[in-house]
């Protein structure tokens, strides 16, 4: 369903062009009182809802796997959540769990090795592992694979990335190394229009760590996982988004966040009718394992985005 009109482009590109030769900013427009005015008075496009494959469609594919991306986009996502964390010799590997037990076959591959750690395996010990056989024996043999090989996947398939920092705390400098990764290859730096769902989104549940990587790639939107208190968003004006549990929201927080200037897309629902709920409640789209349940959801959604999330175009700065 699309969202934008005609009008709605035209202000974007006018916008935008007014606004080309202005550097990065570095904090959320709706957080200067400029910038609330120039959202109010130049409504712009409202982007298009999103249902984002959660660990790629991991309802069909073994989690945080190329199979779960090449599944997502079998199944018409658009965008895929994958999680990232740090191996001993410092590769940026895609894992959900601090311990590799869950979805690998680490425990027969290297007995004795308890408690089987990502942090405690090199990259290389780490490809030997099937990540695949735990979810379907037609998996067999289905590597882990490190952040690289995953954003190369992506842009096969010109999929969109929420790319989560995974327990940070237990990687010091993770960020910087995921920071280094990213910005080193120009598709995922490269800006979409703002009726688009966003090309890359960098969320964790370790607020300070999402405001150092947000530091250190300024114009890449960021996300807070978990629910932020009411009474506490003003200290995360940095912030694009905030991703909260399906379970903790309702439509007056939804309100809220749309007038404190974040975006909301839940996490993880796998239930239709839920889903159907939260578009009601206003999100602009929520993570799910069935994105093509998602997707249908999305598809069939008639309701109106109100209050829209405001306009990510920044407010001029006068020259200097
Ligand atoms: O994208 C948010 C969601 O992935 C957070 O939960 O535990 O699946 O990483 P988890
Ligand atoms: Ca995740």
């Amino acid at each position: 369903m699309h969202r934008i009109g005609i009008v709605g482009a035209v202000s974007f590109i006018a916008v935008a062009s007014a606004t080309t030769a202005l550097a990065t900013p570095t904090v959320h427009p709706q957080t200067t009182a400029a910038g609330a005015r120039f959202a109010a008075e130049h409504p712009g496009p409202v982007r298009s809802l999103d249902a984002v494959a959660h660990r790629g469609a991991s309802a069909y594919a073994p989690e945080n796997t190329l199979a779960a991306i090449d599944e997502a986009a079998a199944r018409g996502a658009v965008t895929a959540e994958i999680d990232v964390q740090l191996t001993a010799d410092d590769e940026l590997v895609i894992m959900h769990d601090a311990t590799l037990t869950r979805t690998t076959d680490v425990e027969e591959r290297f007995p004795g090795r308890a408690p089987y750690d990502v942090a405690d395996f090199t990259m290389d010990e780490i490809r030997e592992l099937d990540a695949g056989s735990w979810f379907d024996d037609s998996f067999e043999g289905e590597p882990v694979p490190t952040l690289g090989e995953a954003l190369d996947r992506l842009e096969e398939h010109d999929l969109n990335l929420f790319l989560e920092l995974k327990q940070p705390a237990l990687y010091p400098g993770m960020e910087e190394l995921v920071a280094d990764e990213i910005t080193d290859r120009r598709h995922w730096m490269r800006r979409n229009p703002p009726w688009q769902p966003r090309r890359l989104v960098v969320q964790s549940f370790d607020w300070r760590v999402t405001e150092r990587s947000k530091e250190l790639m300024p114009s890449v939107p960021h996300a807070l996982l978990g629910r932020v208190a009411e009474d506490r968003l003003d200290e995360f004006g940095w912030a694009d988004l905030i991703n909260p549990n399906h379970t903790t929201i309702d439509a007056e927080y939804v309100d809220l966040l749309h007038e404190s200037g974040f975006e909301i897309m839940p996490y993880t629902i796998n239930d239709r009718a839920r889903m159907d709920a939260v578009l009601e409640m206003g999100v602009d789209g929520f993570i799910t394992d069935h994105p093509d349940i998602g997707r249908a959801a999305i598809d069939d959604f008639s309701g109106d985005r109100n209050p829209r999330a405001p306009i990510v175009v920044p407010p001029a700065r006068p020259a200097a």
